[in-house]
């Protein structure tokens, strides 16, 4: 019998890794939110030394983050709600427009450290929420009757970076959870969080130095990010398929329509 997995705190520590990565782009407040914590002891902990080394990974870490913030814009969506937020400055940066609502929410420990980093930083808003929300636990832990969501307006569930260290099973669990969400308000759920087999293995032949980086992580973890992606594509779209979305995949210039059911 395989082992259980690991508990999900011990995944937090790879969201200050990834603001590590994130500081050397131009993404607002990612370098602020960096720099409140000591995001290079922990990106070294990491497997994380030479930055010119793991490149792929910071272009990656950074452009998942552009691509959401593209989406959101271009579909328009003004409720936001994001999962495993961890260190991700978007809630600072979209709840500027007053006319949206941003739910920032990660495990309870994570989203205390990051309400207190964003209250340092920008103060409170109005329009800035944060909830502590293990997105895999049923019964759900989502805001569905929040008074602060107007239930004539759809959401935009999004995620990134979390999937991953997910297995198949607790995968099923976020998709039910956000699958009832998307009943009551309509919607989408965007994530980049599709990584298969496939490619990883290409990055052990190609870029091994990232790939240490993804095997020492796995470790501290207790997660193996391997076994937990899909085989491919197609795989992924039959997984997603079964948990009854409507599938809509953006990558480059490409827009692909996949057959689903219900969202
Ligand atoms: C790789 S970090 C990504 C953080 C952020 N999304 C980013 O891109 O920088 C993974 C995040 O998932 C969070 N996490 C782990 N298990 C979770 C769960 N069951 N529900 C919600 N968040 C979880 C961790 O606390 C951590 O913030």
């Amino acid at each position: 019998m395989k082992n259980p997995p690991k508990s999900f705190d011990l995944i937090s520590p790879t969201a200050i890794s990834a603001a590590y990565c994130r500081q050397f782009s131009d993404i607002p407040y990612a370098f602020e939110l960096a720099q409140q914590v000591d995001a290079c002891t922990v990106f070294e902990q990491h497997g994380g030394n030479n930055l010119e080394e793991i490149a792929p990974l910071l272009l990656q870490i950074e452009g998942r983050y552009k691509a959401i913030n593209h989406l959101i814009t271009m579909f328009g969506f003004t409720q936001i709600i994001e999962l495993a937020s961890g260190l991700l400055p978007r809630g600072i940066e979209m709840s500027k427009n007053p006319n949206i609502t941003f739910v920032e929410s990660d495990l309870p420990a994570m989203i205390d450290l990051k309400k207190q980093l964003v209250m340092q930083l920008i103060g409170k808003r109005p329009n800035l929420y944060f909830e502590a929300i293990d997105a895999t636990s049923r019964p759900s832990q989502f805001p569905i009757h929040a008074n602060y969501l107007r239930k004539d307006e759809r959401v935009a569930i999004i995620c990134e970076g979390l999937l991953l260290y997910l297995t198949f099973s607790e995968k099923e669990q976020i998709s039910a959870n956000i699958r009832d969400m998307l009943q009551q308000y309509g919607g989408v759920w965007i994530t980049p969080d599709i990584s298969t087999k496939e490619n990883w293995y290409k990055m052990q032949e190609n870029k091994p130095k990232s790939q240490r980086m993804v095997q020492t992580i796995s470790e501290k973890t207790g997660r193996s990010i391997i076994d937990n992606s899909f085989d491919d594509r197609e795989h992924a779209r039959q997984f997603f398929v079964e948990q009854g979305f409507c599938l809509k995949a953006l990558h480059g210039s490409e827009d692909t329509r996949y057959g689903g059911k219900k969202h």
